[in-house]
């Protein structure tokens, strides 16, 4: 049996229950979770804005250790450090072969199969990886290695906040030395972003929150502005940036208004990249003149448009240099049954990523 928290009705209590975790089959692993980060995404998963099969254990951003491989896997054995991909690719469909492994065609085939029962009924795993859990069983695919003197707790924010993050930067933005990149939302994704803007040698960095009590944080990353949203926050930015609007926008919340303003604040020519997940229902709007005219590029961005197998390596290498700060993003630690209480922080704004240790 498997400690894990249940979420059984849309909006309901992530109550902690015993769970019975499937027999590893052949190509899958079981993982014993050290950490896992509470995102963003776990809260609109059990709010119902994204979809998802239930009785569920959500949790996509952990790391852990390998307990048990099933047949036919070679690429880890137990005992092996890894955090846990939610998207993991096939390397085989035409979005792998074409090096999108971020939209491969087979990356939410976990999420339709239970994982474990609970009293004999079915329970699926939150974007098929179940990090609520004290152990969960994925596909060898999801696990990438790490190396054994990285931090656990670190690792995980590695596995959705981070890549996502500083991938959005890094591989969709594509943000060159000496650019001005506005952040939007400032959360566990946000955070991350703003770090990879430095690391990227951006010029300026505008954090943007309806939090002040982020301003700090964010500077201590690599801010060198910070404003609140508002109406005038697209006229604000161009305040900041030579009149001209940021060559580039990062929009880490998920709202239409939110990225109509990415959209807005950007320089003619710039680009806003687009990682919130939001809400089918909430539109976003263009009017038929300024999408030609101001000539910007608006960039859809999945999983940071990253390969963890191969970003989290080079993730690792930003952190042994000192240059990416993973502690930092934690504000919050809890235990199993502190879901709950991440997500009333997370509805209001507070705080950056709860970590729920094991
Ligand atoms: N303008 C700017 N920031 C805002 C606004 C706004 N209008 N409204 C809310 N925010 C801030 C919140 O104050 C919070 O700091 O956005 C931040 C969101 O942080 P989290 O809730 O921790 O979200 P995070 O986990 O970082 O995910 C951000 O990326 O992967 C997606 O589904 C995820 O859409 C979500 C987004
Ligand atoms: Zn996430
Ligand atoms: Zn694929």
């Amino acid at each position: 049996m498997t400690a894990a928290a249940v979420l059984r009705a849309l909006d309901g209590p992530l109550a902690v229950e015993e769970i019975e975790l499937n027999p590893v089959g052949p190509g899958q692993v079981r993982v014993r979770l050290a950490a896992a980060g509470v995102c963003h995404s776990d809260l609109s998963l059990a709010n119902g804005t994204l979809r998802q099969p239930l009785p569920a254990v959500l949790g996509h951003e952990g790391a852990g250790v390998v307990v048990e491989t099933g047949e036919g896997v070679a690429d880890v054995k137990p005992g092996d450090h890894v955090v846990l991909n939610w998207s993991p690719p096939c390397r085989a469909c035409w979005y792998c072969e074409h090096g999108e492994p971020y939209l491969c065609l087979h990356a939410d085939d976990a999420r339709a199969v239970p994982f474990a029962t609970a009293g004999g009924e079915p329970v699926y795993a939150g974007l098929g990886t179940g990090a609520f859990a004290a152990e969960t069983v994925v596909g060898a695919h999801a696990c990438i290695p790490v190396p054994a003197d990285i931090p656990l707790a670190e690792a995980a924010l590695l596995g959705c906040a981070v890549l996502t993050g500083v991938g959005a930067v890094t591989n969709a933005a594509k943000v060159r030395p000496g650019q001005t990149v506005a952040v939007i939302g400032l959360g566990g994704v946000g955070l991350a972003a703003i770090q990879g803007a430095r690391i990227a040698g951006a010029s300026a960095i505008i954090a943007v929150d309806p939090a002040p009590d982020k301003e700090e944080l964010a500077r201590s990353l690599g801010a060198t502005h910070f404003v609140t949203p508002g109406e005038r926050l697209p006229k604000e930015i161009r305040g900041m940036t030579g009149g001209l609007g940021a060559d580039h926008a990062i929009e880490c919340v998920g709202r239409g208004d939110t990225i109509r303003a990415a959209w807005s604040a950007t320089r003619r020519g710039g680009t806003a990249t687009v990682v919130g997940l939001g809400s089918a229902q909430d539109p976003v709007t263009f009017n038929a003149l300024e999408v030609a005219y101001f000539a910007r590029t608006i960039v859809g961005c999945m999983y940071g448009s990253t390969d963890p197998a191969v970003d989290v390596p080079l993730l690792l290498e930003h952190y042994r240099a000192g240059r990416l700060n993973l502690a930092a993003l934690v504000s919050d630690e809890v235990g199993l049954d502190g879901v709950g209480e991440a997500f009333s922080r997370m509805r209001s704004g507070r705080g950056a990523r709860t970590l729920i240790r094991f």
